[in-house]
């Protein structure tokens, strides 16, 4: 009997729990198709199916990367639409990817991703390709599941260097500003704002007026608190912005030589309060470190549901939580789409009932 082949790819930003995630499947499988399995990595996402860097892995790379943070795999970026239509390049990407899925004999092919990802996936998919998805973010923004692997990890770096901020914050009666990732969505701010004891959070979800920032600083400071901290999320945007269409908004803020708005909210906040008021921005370090305990099970049972899936040749669908069930979505139903933060839902009523500022 010939083996079965197993393709495996990390893409988009790395995240903690791929590896972990990666094992999952592997020892799963091992379990489920003993000698009779194969495991292929694919190195550096969606490129290295493009490019057939690939490789047949030994039962041992399984080994020990429980703990490890980013991914054994590589990962890389690649557009959408760029792998999906013939640009001026003239390559057919998607061509591409199907002869190396035939060249290495894949019987199927695992994608650990985005929101990006999960898109290629489905495209591939519906290609004939034997594909499942694993959905990973530090933005927990992906459709159809509770929550996705490194979210959880990066909530509790991120409440971390608000804990940390507070220090200064008090010492020296300032307002500290902490910006978070988060493009589109504001999940990992909303938990580490609301995990932190932020006095304010600013989220892309709810377009922030910035007198009413100012209004809620003022009052803090009135009734004598002496600092404060601002959780701001990387894609937030003001009211006027909001207006503006996304390439609009984007080409105002590169002619105003600024990528984000939390130095601009940090610079008004302090002219119309006069309240010292400084930014700290932790980018990448969200997404590093040994995953929490909550993501390594998380991959873990995520890992082996996708063998599951490979066990019952059940193809086409993206691993997921389901009202705190594992099970799985279509690709087709998860891809294309964003989970966002529900402004009126219950993490924000809770944090308004605390006093804390949305910005709105
Ligand atoms: O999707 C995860 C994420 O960290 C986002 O929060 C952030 O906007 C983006 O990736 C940054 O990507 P890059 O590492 O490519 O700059």
């Amino acid at each position: 009997m010939s083996k079965k082949r197993i393709g495996i790819l990390t893409s988009g930003g790395d995240c903690p729990g791929l590896n972990a995630t990666i094992r999952g499947v592997a020892r799963a499988c091992y379990d489920e198709f003993g000698k009779d399995l194969q495991i292929i990595g694919i190195q550096n996402g969606y490129y290295g199916l493009i490019n057939n860097i690939a490789r047949e892995m030994d039962i041992t790379e399984f080994s020990g990367i429980l703990t490890q943070g980013g991914t054994i795999l590589g990962s890389k970026r690649q557009s959408f639409k760029m792998l999906s239509s013939i640009g001026e390049d003239n390559v057919d990407y998607v061509k591409k990817m199907k002869n190396t899925y035939k060249d290495l004999k894949l019987d199927c092919l695992l994608t650990l991703g985005g929101n990006g990802t999960h898109k290629t996936a489905n495209l591939l998919s519906q290609e004939g390709l034997n594909v499942i998805g694993l959905p990973k973010t530090i933005d927990n923004d992906i459709y159809g599941t509770d929550v996705t692997f490194g979210f959880h990890t990066a909530v509790d770096t991120a409440t971390d260097v608000i804990d940390r901020l507070h220090t200064t914050a008090a010492s020296h009666s300032r307002i500290l500003m902490v910006e978070i990732m988060g493009n589109k969505a504001g999940w990992l701010t909303l938990y580490s704002g609301l995990a932190g004891g932020a006095d304010a959070i600013i989220i892309p979800e709810i377009p922030y007026d910035i007198d009413s920032i100012c209004e809620a600083m003022q009052k803090r400071s009135d009734n004598g608190h002496r600092f404060s901290i601002v959780a701001v999320a990387e894609g937030a945007y003001s009211k006027e912005e909001a207006k503006l269409k996304k390439k609009e908004r984007a080409k105002v803020r590169l002619d105003a030589g600024i990528t984000t708005a939390t130095a601009t909210i940090a610079a008004q906040v302090q002219k119309a309060t006069g309240i010292e008021t400084r930014v700290c921005v932790p980018g990448h370090m969200l997404r590093g470190g040994s995953p929490s305990a909550y993501d390594r099970i998380l991959a873990t049972r995520f890992g082996v549901r996708a063998a599951e899936l490979i066990a019952d040749k059940k193809y086409g669908y993206s691993v997921a939580m389901i009202k705190s069930e594992i099970g799985e979505n279509p690709l087709s139903e998860v891809a294309g789409k964003t989970k966002f933060v529900d402004p009126d839902g219950g993490y924000v009523k809770c944090g308004k009932a605390l006093g804390i500022s949305f910005g709105d």
